[in-house]
């Protein structure tokens, strides 16, 4: 099994899928791995929607407009619910953080299955907003396409040196 550093080294934003179905399992392990992020005061303000169905792909896709993006067999539209997330004293609201952590579990979580994902928040979200008719108090905060990538290379990591991000107090 590979390490977490291992799967987070290999995680990348994949811009290719093959045309080929993500297993059933393999779905129901990415939503476990999702349903058991951490969410401030345990709030959990969010709903994932997974999106298999032509109708449901076709909606995805016209509110993000790129070939690779088509390509993606399956979709987790995740966004957060306004009204069930925790916000501090200073009136900070938690719940895009909250979401931000549970799709980066269903990221790693793809990558150690052997699928590609990309984080999508370039999207028209009031369209997405409209096309799955969400409660104004639901917010679609990400999109991810996930499924076999059609190139088996990783790309190299453009990342900050150490120096520049961790300091010692
Ligand atoms: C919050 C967030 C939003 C992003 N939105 C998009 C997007 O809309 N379209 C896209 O192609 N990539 C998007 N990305 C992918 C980033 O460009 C990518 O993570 C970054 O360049 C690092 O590359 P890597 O993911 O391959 O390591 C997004 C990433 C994050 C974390």
């Amino acid at each position: 099994m590979d390490s977490l550093l291992d799967v987070i080294r290999n995680r990348y934003s994949c811009r290719g899928y093959l045309d080929k179905p993500v297993e059933e399992e393999k779905i129901a392990y990415l939503k476990e791995c999702m349903r058991m992020a951490p969410s401030a005061v345990n709030r959990q303000p969010w709903k994932f929607r997974i999106v298999r169905s032509q109708e449901g792909r076709e909606k995805l896709q016209s509110c993000y407009s790129r070939s690779w993006f088509n390509e993606a067999p399956l979709y987790v539209l995740a966004s957060v619910l306004h009204e069930q997330e925790w916000v501090r004293t200073d009136s900070k609201p938690h719940g895009n953080i909250d979401v931000a952590i549970a799709v980066e579990h269903l990221c790693l979580a793809a990558t150690e299955q052997g699928l590609g994902s990309c984080w999508v928040c370039n999207f028209d979200a009031q369209r997405c907003h409209e096309l799955f008719q969400m409660p104004d108090a639901e917010e679609p905060v990400v999109i991810i396409p996930i499924g076999y990538a059609s190139s088996t290379e990783v790309p190299p990591k453009m990342r900050k040196v150490s120096q520049e991000v961790f300091f010692e107090e």
